[in-house]
């Protein structure tokens, strides 16, 4: 993989989800395809998924419309909501369908239906040792906190979505604010919600819609929203969010 990408969401098309069953599936598009594999996904009104689960962890951001989970609720646009590796889930779109991106964190995630696909004892067992197998945030109830940085670097305050595995945050760039040279440990997935956000002189602007992915141990910067400032969702596949300041901690690819 380079170590960046780019993602212009609407410059992609639309195709079906496969499934070799021939179930009914959903429209998708494909931005990425690598240790994390990202669509976004048009259920259409009403539509209905029977019981099944992913062999990896999924994460949901909500774009438009009603997602309902048996047992868990609705979710509509800003909300998040994760499933862990081999739980399962039936789920679907209210009466206007739902329209979200879906980060699978460790490869593709074929649909394995219940009634055909027995989760395996391993996943089962790994799953039952994980805590709370699905969770969601509203972001409206979210508070804001401080990014605590240990070298004591001006940091803009986070909404700590989820804290164990997934690893998600939100945060928002006030105009001004700038993050010096930097890298992350694990690969880093960002979802621009709002504004306008430069990573480096080496990459474009990146706009509301747009999504990039950063390889783990890349150093880039600097970091700098755009004059209204940027809100934006990250998602860091493998571990916590491990920021390294590169002048501090030599990057590992150089
Ligand atoms: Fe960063």
């Amino acid at each position: 993989m380079n170590n960046w990408k780019h993602i212009t969401t609407n410059e992609y098309d639309w195709d079906l989800f496969g499934d070799k069953h021939g179930r009914e599936t959903s429209k998708v598009r494909t931005f990425y395809e690598g240790n994390q594999f990202i669509w976004e996904a048009s259920l259409k009104p009403n539509y209905v998924a029977e019981s099944h689960w992913h062999p990896y962890d999924i994460v949901q951001i909500f774009l438009e419309g009603e997602f309902i989970c048996e047992g868990e609720g609705s979710f509509y646009k800003g909300d998040i909501r994760w499933v862990k590796a081999g739980q399962s889930t039936i789920e679907g779109a209210g009466s206007e369908g739902s329209r979200f991106y879906l980060i699978a964190l460790g490869g593709d995630i074929p649909l394995m239906w219940d009634d055909l696909y027995k989760v395996p004892e391993k996943l089962e067992n790994q799953l039952k040792l994980r805590g709370n197998p699905v969770g969601n945030a509203n972001i409206d109830k979210v508070p804001f906190i401080p990014f605590k940085d240990e070298n004591g670097r001006p940091t803009q305050p986070v909404q700590v979505i989820c804290d164990e595995s997934p690893y998600v945050v939100r945060t928002t760039f006030e105009p001004g604010y700038t993050a010096s040279d930097h890298w992350h440990k694990y690969d880093t997935m960002y979802f621009i919600m709002d504004g306008e956000m430069s990573f480096s002189e080496d990459e474009p602007i990146y706009k509301k819609g747009d999504i990039r992915v950063v390889k783990g141990g890349y150093s880039y910067g600097p970091e700098k929203p755009g004059k209204d400032g940027v809100t934006f969702i990250l998602i860091s596949n493998g571990g916590p969010i491990d920021l390294n300041w590169s002048d501090i901690k030599k990057p590992p690819i150089m």
